[in-house]
């Protein structure tokens, strides 16, 4: 078959995951990838419903693709468009609607099924194909085996959120929590492995709540889990995300003391340092509890680096509970961190509370918070100049002659080097640092 397919992902870690299982099923089919969407016959968006923004974006890129559909229409070829991920689960049937020239949508818990419906629409061109069901199965039992794309590759482990805090819309969009059994997880975890990949990425909507089977149908933790997956000969970098605070047990700390190939670097979000919005939230940790946590961890690995997300703007933030998120800040000195103002999601509890912050205030209070997380994230990259680092080279670099990769800390790093690098995890002297990136020389 001489067809190509574009897939276009939006939102979180788990949404890469899930487009390279798809990459992965549509080329069994013969199909091959582009960036190009003009020349693909198929055409993915794989979507993001967090917040408005990311959620709104899929229609206007919907709304283009649809355009391009009919450029390629006169030209005699035929573009069949999917729709993936979090949109269709929340927006089930309305998609359909506002965008009718969609082909098939399917929700995070079905795209398994993305062989067999495109095949079906090559044969059968008036197909249309709406899947939201949060199955029993699991999608995994369906997924054909993975193989590493490169030295960095992800593996979930875990899916959907028990937690239902009152902003979020993933347990309404990804189901509760399922965690996948021991030996499956170690079974991918070897193939990446043996395909190429140095480093994994555990996920989860909520990762260190993981509770899989192993063969005797005992439930392990996440910590028995990394333990085993450090094992594994060849594997070199081991990180896990994204972790809730109050699920962080000694097992987990003992981790970050004793496995070697465990990276330095946490994303714990506490999203709000103020207990009052904490407690809105329906998080299940105080900002004194979070900061025990963190400080256990920075005792078990001092040399450990600290991310987070943080929300401003939750209905009711007074200022006062704003700076209690600076004051969390001041404290942990994080080295990355992903901040958001509050964006109001339909069917959340949050979304009907009284007292909804102004966009005015919203604005303000996020400037404030990312020119402080910044500063601390600038110091972090500038304290790294001089330093020599372990970089694993992933992709090509903004100019010619260069690779970018990442240090154990996440930074984003580039250097000269050539391809045959590509990969590996190369030593690297850190010779400049922006906020954004750091610039090295390969040793
Ligand atoms: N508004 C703003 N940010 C949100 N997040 C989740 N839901 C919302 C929302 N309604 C943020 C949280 C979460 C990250 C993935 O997205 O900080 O950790
Ligand atoms: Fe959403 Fe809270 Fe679950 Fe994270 S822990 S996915 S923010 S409900």
């Amino acid at each position: 078959m001489d067809k190509k397919f574009f897939i276009k992902t939006f939102g979180c870690q788990m949404n890469v995951y899930d487009s390279h299982r798809m990459a992965k099923m549509l080329e069994e089919m013969g199909l091959k990838e582009t960036t190009l969407q003009e020349e693909a016959d198929v055409v993915v968006f794989n979507t993001c419903h967090i917040r408005e923004k990311a959620a709104e974006k899929v229609f206007s890129d919907l709304g283009r693709a649809y355009l391009i559909k009919q450029e390629r229409q006169e030209q005699g070829k035929d573009t069949i468009i999917g729709v993936t991920g979090c949109v269709v689960q929340a927006e089930d049937t309305q998609i359909m609607k506002r965008a009718p020239y969609v082909d098939f949508a399917l929700g995070p818990l079905r795209y398994f099924r993305i062989k067999e419906v495109v095949e079906s629409i090559f044969q059968q061109r008036e197909t249309k194909l709406l899947d939201t069901e949060f199955s029993a199965v699991s999608k995994f039992d369906y997924l054909p085996e993975n193989k590493a794309k490169g030295g960095c590759s992800f593996l979930a482990i875990q899916e959907g959120c028990n937690n239902f805090c009152t902003y979020c819309v993933v347990p309404y969009t990804r189901g509760v929590e399922v965690s996948r059994p021991i030996e499956e997880v170690l079974n991918e975890a070897r193939r990446l492995v043996e395909t190429g990949s140095v480093e994994l990425n555990l996920l989860g909507q909520n990762v260190n709540s993981y509770h899989g089977e192993d063969k005797n149908g005992v439930e392990r933790n996440l910590a028995y889990l990394l333990n085993k997956i450090a094992e594994i000969d060849g594997l070199e970098r081991i990180r896990y995300t994204t972790s809730y605070p109050a699920d962080v047990n000694d097992d987990l700390i003992d981790c970050h003391k004793n496995l070697k190939k465990l990276m330095p670097y946490l994303h714990l979000p506490i999203q709000s340092g103020s207990d009052s919005i904490l407690k809105k939230m329906n998080r299940r940790h105080t900002k004194d509890e979070y900061l025990r946590v963190v400080e256990k961890l920075k005792e078990a690995n001092p040399l450990i680096g600290m991310s987070s997300d943080f929300i401003v703007g939750f209905p009711g933030e007074s200022d006062k509970d704003f700076q209690d998120t600076l004051d969390v800040v001041n404290r942990v000195k994080y080295i990355q961190a992903f901040s958001f103002k509050y964006s109001r999601r339909p069917g959340t509890p949050a979304s009907v509370m009284d007292n909804q912050v102004e966009e005015k205030v919203k604005k303000e209070r996020l400037q404030i918070l990312q020119d402080l997380l910044f500063d601390y994230q600038l110091k972090f990259n500038q304290e790294s100049v001089g330093k020599i680092m372990p970089v694993l080279f992933e992709g090509d670099g903004r100019h010619k002659g260069q690779l970018t990769g990442r240090t154990p800390y996440m930074q984003n790093l580039y250097a000269k080097a050539d391809n045959s690098l590509l990969n590996k995890i190369v030593s690297v002297k850190v010779t400049g640092a922006s906020t954004n990136s750091l610039k090295g020389e390969v040793l």
